[in-house]
């Protein structure tokens, strides 16, 4: 069995699709758990309903501790998906999972990536900017912000009725669309 930890802070969408499409098909990879910063995300409520086990993580044990470390491995995780997790990775993690962590983009990298580049921000600013296109990125997670190895893009037009609010959707389609199935290939290739 080849076991999926889903890091996520907010809704869960990404989560949810990545839950159904493995309890859908017959393989042996699974979601074994749901790590989450924030008690009141949406996420968590998906995971109840999923009978995922779930850790609420601290800021202090995340950044200085042991960067719950031990309880992904006794979990036995191959493969940490970041879905909407907004804190930073620390380094000590990033190395523990070298090309086993991958995060999603609302946005084509390496444009409206880095620091402060997440949620509505990136959908504000490809729009302030008048682009005619716009897209996902799933790419793998190294110590700086969205500068890993990019895995896989998909795009959508952008039209001139389109505000950061309908690209946003536009965007949640693709990542609905193709992020369990990138993942899927990942830990069967
Ligand atoms: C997604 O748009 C993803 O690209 C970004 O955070 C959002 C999470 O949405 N990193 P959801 O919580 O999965 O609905």
């Amino acid at each position: 069995m080849k076991r999926i930890a889903i890091f996520a802070s907010g809704t869960g969408s990404n989560a949810l699709k990545i839950i159904q499409h493995f309890s859908a098909i017959e393989t042996p990879i699974e979601v074994a758990l749901i790590v989450c910063n924030n008690a009141q995300a949406g996420v968590l409520q998906i995971a109840a309903t999923h009978q995922i086990p779930t850790l609420l993580i601290n800021k202090d044990i995340f950044f200085k501790g042991h960067h719950y470390l031990p309880q992904l491995q006794q979990m036995q995780i191959d493969l940490i998906v970041l879905a909407g997790f907004l804190w930073k990775i620390p380094p000590k993690i990033i190395e523990a999972y070298p090309n086993k962590m991958i995060n999603i983009h609302p946005a084509l990298l390496p444009k409206y990536g880095g620091k402060g580049m997440y949620g509505n921000n990136v959908h504000e600013a490809v729009i302030a900017n008048k682009e005619t296109e716009s897209g996902i990125t799933i790419h793998y997670v190294n110590e700086h912000y969205d500068e890993g190895k990019i895995i896989f893009q998909a795009k959508c037009a952008i039209t001139a009725d389109d505000t950061p609010s309908t690209l946003a959707n536009k965007i949640h389609v693709l990542e609905h669309l193709h992020f369990a199935t990138i993942i899927e290939k990942q830990l069967t290739a």
